[in-house]
């Protein structure tokens, strides 16, 4: 089967295009971190394997290369998740600050466990290395948003504002 990767639509040309002009012409692979987190928010929070080939081809280079980087950072997604990611820290400060406690009131309130994704598709829940707020421990990052100091009563006044 012959396999043709999607187009990258203009805006995230322009927005690649960008990142690009940081780095010498000749390292147009610096630009990969940024450029899949503007094809995964276009391609509603995931990246497909036809996104991920875009992106090499725009970058000019090699499909692996976006391939490793993509399947290694935790950011990125490579199956759909819900409308709004939970991505929470678990690591020594927010643990010593009840992380554990947060998460567990999560998976309750959501009624799904790491990695998941709630029925209705609205929440995808993360559990992540230091996000690097420990001053704020125990902390969530929500979609691109940090909350910090968090209590279960306060995730559940955020959770529950949004659609
Ligand atoms: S340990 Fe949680 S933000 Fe650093």
């Amino acid at each position: 089967m012959t396999y043709v990767a999607a187009e990258l639509s203009d805006k995230s040309k322009q927005e690649i295009d960008y990142w690009l002009k940081k780095f010498p012409e000749t390292q147009r692979q610096s630009a990969l971190l940024a450029a899949l987190h503007i094809v995964q928010d276009e391609n509603n929070g995931f990246l497909t394997e036809a996104t991920m080939d875009s992106v090499a081809q725009y970058l000019g280079i090699p499909p692996i290369a976006v391939y490793e980087v993509a399947s290694f950072y935790a950011m990125y997604d490579l199956k759909p998740t819900g409308r709004h990611k939970i991505y929470l820290c678990t690591n020594i400060s927010c643990m010593l600050r009840g992380a554990y406690d947060i998460l567990n009131h999560l998976e309750t309130k959501l009624n799904i466990g790491v990695g998941q994704t709630t029925d209705d598709g609205k929440f995808t829940l993360k559990e992540f290395e230091c996000l690097g707020a420990c001053i704020g421990a125990p902390m969530m990052q929500l979609n691109k948003d940090y909350h910090e100091n968090l209590t279960p009563e306060r995730v559940d006044a955020i959770l529950d504002k949004l659609n």
